[in-house]
């Protein structure tokens, strides 16, 4: 008796991976957050996460959700759903960017560079999380069904 389609279970499992680091990201940033740079862990762990789970994760979550796009019927929900993960990909994109450089900066022992991308980060992170939360509520109600 199949409940779920493969690729819909595979695409949830990538979605809580990807959330899953972005909630263990936040909680190393917010503790970090006063360290001297030199003596913070953040920049190389943030992005040894980003290289080896979260970015593999977000582009599982994406092949998975443009593959089931060709059999969708569409409705508020769903394009609000759809609109907010693809904003969501491309946030996160943005904000691995910021995390790649700012790690790059770290490793050149430039603190100018390194602030820069450290406070473009913190941006970028905010509207990025507001977007995986949106397509998960979205998500979570076209699940439950409204
Ligand atoms: C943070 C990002 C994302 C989250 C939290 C998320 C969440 C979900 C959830 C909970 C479902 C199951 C509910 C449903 O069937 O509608 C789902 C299905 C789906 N998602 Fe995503 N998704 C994300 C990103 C994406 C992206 C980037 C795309 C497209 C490129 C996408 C396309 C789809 C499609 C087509 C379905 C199946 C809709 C259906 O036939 O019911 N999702 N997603």
């Amino acid at each position: 008796m199949m409940i779920m389609p493969l690729v819909l279970f595979i695409h949830l499992i990538a979605i809580g991976i990807w959330a899953g680091c972005v909630a263990t990201e936040i909680v190393c940033e917010i503790g970090q957050k006063n360290m001297a740079y030199k003596q913070s862990y953040i920049a190389k762990l943030h992005w040894e996460i980003d290289k080896y789970v979260e970015i593999p994760a977000i582009l599982v979550c994406t092949i998975t959700g443009v593959i089931m796009l060709q059999n969708v019927i569409w409705s508020p929900i769903l394009i609000t759903k759809v609109a907010a993960g693809v904003l969501a990909v491309l946030f996160n994109s943005i904000a691995a960017y910021t995390v790649y450089m700012r790690y790059h900066y770290f490793t050149k022992d430039n603190e100018s560079g390194y602030i820069k991308y450290h406070k473009l980060h913190e941006r970028i992170g905010i509207v990025c999380v507001l977007a995986i939360v949106v397509a998960l509520v979205a998500g979570g109600f076209r699940i439950v069904g409204s």
